[in-house]
């Protein structure tokens, strides 16, 4: 059903032009990495905290301040480069269930982070007991890396 989808996103301009450039591919994956990069330390300074390790002598809530426009920006870029090495290859990620996974585990990882993660980073509420902060931290850092290791996993399929 979505395969005459996908086969028209691989014949649009961008698609094809990079298809028709040895070196655009590398170049926009290299910046895909980059962004990766940045989000990983965004996620990972935050979910640490709420694990109990990394930066005990910062509240969750400060450090989660700190990090939210990294994430965002780091998120903007991953997107933004994300589709253009779509639209190259569309039809063999069509058929890549890495891929699939991957935009499972994105659109999972991006709902939770906006809300259930927000809400136990953002205040220091009562119910936000240590062991709560450590399995929201856990599925967090479950999440992204389903994310990340997918989008790895695209290239060997
Ligand atoms: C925001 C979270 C994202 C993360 C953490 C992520 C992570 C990754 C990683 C680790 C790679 C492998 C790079 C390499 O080893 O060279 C990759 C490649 C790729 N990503 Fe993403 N990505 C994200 C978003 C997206 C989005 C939104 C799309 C498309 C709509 C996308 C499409 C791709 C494609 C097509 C590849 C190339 C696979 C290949 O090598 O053939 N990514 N991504």
């Amino acid at each position: 059903m979505l395969l005459p989808f996908f086969e028209w996103c691989e014949q649009l301009w961008l698609g094809q032009f990079i298809v028709g450039s040895n070196w655009l591919f590398p170049v926009i994956e290299s910046v895909h990495l980059l962004g990766l990069s940045v989000l990983g330390g965004a996620i990972l300074v935050v979910d640490m905290r709420l694990l109990g390790l990394g930066l005990k002598n910062h509240p969750v809530t400060e450090l989660a301040r700190d990090a939210r426009p990294w994430l965002i920006g780091a998120l903007v870029v991953m997107i933004a480069t994300g589709i253009p090495l779509f639209l190259s290859e569309s039809v063999k990620c069509y058929y890549s269930q890495a891929f699939w996974n991957k935009m499972t585990a994105l659109a999972i990882g991006l709902v939770f982070t906006f809300t259930i993660r927000a809400r136990v980073t953002e205040t220091e509420s009562v119910g936000n007991t240590a062991r709560r902060q450590a399995v929201v931290g856990a599925l967090s850092l479950a999440l992204w890396f389903t994310v990340a290791a997918s989008g790895r996993w695209i290239g060997f399929s």
